[in-house]
């Protein structure tokens, strides 16, 4: 047991600990969205979660859940509590996700570890395998700094950068809270590269390749990958940026699944391009701070200001088992970032980005909102918790 009062504690912006109840709030929310929006479907029994601990993944896992009564196996990369010290943010959500699972009935497994690795991919196989059977979805949805590579051992680590030309911009300061302008300066072609092998296809086909391999995937099994074009304020440093070329590759990788997967179990591969929300990924982004505090005023304006979870149960209630073929463009991809990308939402944040500086950025954009999202990840400033009470931190699922 370790009961204590869990502080919030930063280094620069960032949470270095996590508050469980928080946490627990967060996951409890998210199930109650669904089970509000998804009237109980069948269709999904097992469902392979790749990144599952926080953000879109964690979102998608609680949507195949209690949307489906899915079993789920959630991979992630978590720092288990220790001595005294809380755990990572992720780790909390995954106990709140057993507990509730354990409580409705669910069969809920996870895999706490690098999922890059050959092991984490044996161990994931051989849990499928014994405990699950075939599975009907695996989602991907990873976001990683760095990636040791199975088959060469080096490692790579992705940078945040443009390519060919130098990009200048606002962006706010987050240790300041002022609005300055940031340089951000070409890559090189090996951090290119790099960022590439982090967070394009080459992991999703080597997971793929493996459960096709092994027989674990079911017959007309989808598999999807998540992406992000965003609007073209953050195109040089996002979509035209060394990212930009990762999802690039994310999206190749999925056309080549697609047919691989048609041709063996009538199944298909797919990307779906989210919205930008905060997460622990986007914050780590150069300028996209600024854009997410100037648009949840404006889609809280002109409609359509969803959290992860509202945009994992458009993704499963309406395209995975309502076919809702509205939904895709012209390439094949999910659109659920179609109301962020409408000209009226950008047209609004154009004018907010070219006023906005240190003197009105609480005025001119919600950025107080921005960082209480930020908190909220780790489990602080959530509504309803009583931070002054002692909390067992030493928790496993
Ligand atoms: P996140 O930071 O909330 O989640 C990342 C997940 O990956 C966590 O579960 C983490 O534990 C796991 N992870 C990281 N490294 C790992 C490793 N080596 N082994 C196992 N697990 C590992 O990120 P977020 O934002 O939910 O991103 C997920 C995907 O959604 C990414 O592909 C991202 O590009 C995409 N996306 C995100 C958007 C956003 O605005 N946040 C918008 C559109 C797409």
């Amino acid at each position: 047991m370790a009961m204590q009062v869990v502080e919030q504690r930063k280094r620069g912006f960032i949470c270095v600990n996590a508050h469980p109840e928080g946490c627990r709030r967060n996951v409890e929310q998210q199930i109650a969205r669904v089970r509000a929006s998804i009237p109980r479907k069948d269709g999904l029994r097992n469902v392979l979660v790749i990144g599952a601990s926080t953000g879109y993944g964690l979102a998608s896992r609680i949507a195949a859940a209690w949307g489906f009564g899915a079993r789920t196996l959630g991979v992630f990369f978590e720092r288990p509590p220790k001595e005294g010290a809380t755990a990572t943010a992720g780790f909390y959500n995954t106990v709140a996700f057993h507990d509730a699972a354990r409580h409705d009935g669910l069969a809920a497994f996870s895999l706490n570890g690098d999922a890059f690795s050959d092991a984490i991919k044996a161990q994931a196989a051989e849990i499928i395998r014994k405990e699950m059977g075939p599975l009907d979805l695996v989602i991907y949805s990873l976001a990683a700094p760095r990636r040791v590579h199975p088959r060469t051992g080096q490692v790579h680590d992705s940078a945040l950068k443009t390519v060919g030309e130098p990009f200048s911009s606002k962006t706010v300061d987050l240790k300041h809270e002022s609005v300055v302008h940031v340089t951000i300066e070409p890559a090189n072609e090996k951090e290119i590269a790099d960022t590439v092998a982090v967070m394009g296809g080459e992991d999703w086909r080597m997971w793929v390749e493996l459960l096709l391999e092994q027989d674990l995937l079911a017959p007309g099994a989808r598999t999807v990958a998540y992406s992000y074009i965003g609007p073209q304020v953050t195109w040089p440093i996002y979509r035209d940026g060394t990212i930009g070329r990762a999802k690039q590759d994310l999206e190749g990788t999925s056309r080549e699944l697609n047919a691989r997967l048609s041709e063996r179990l009538g199944g298909s591969a797919f990307i779906s391009v989210n919205k930008a929300v905060v997460t622990q990924a986007s914050a780590a982004i150069p300028v996209v701070p600024l854009y997410l505090s100037i648009l949840p005023p404006v889609m809280r304006k002109l409609g359509g200001d969803e959290m992860p979870i509202d945009q994992m149960i458009r993704l499963f209630r309406d395209f995975l088992a309502g076919q809702d073929r509205n939904l895709l463009d012209e390439e094949g991809r999910v659109r659920l970032d179609a109301l962020e990308l409408r000209p009226q939402v950008q047209e609004s944040i154009a004018k907010v980005w070219v006023q906005v500086d240190s003197d009105n950025l609480s005025r001119l954009t919600d950025f107080n909102g921005f960082k209480r999202a930020f908190d909220n990840l780790f489990g602080f400033a959530v509504e309803g918790v009583d931070y002054a009470a002692p909390v067992e931190t030493a928790l496993r699922w």
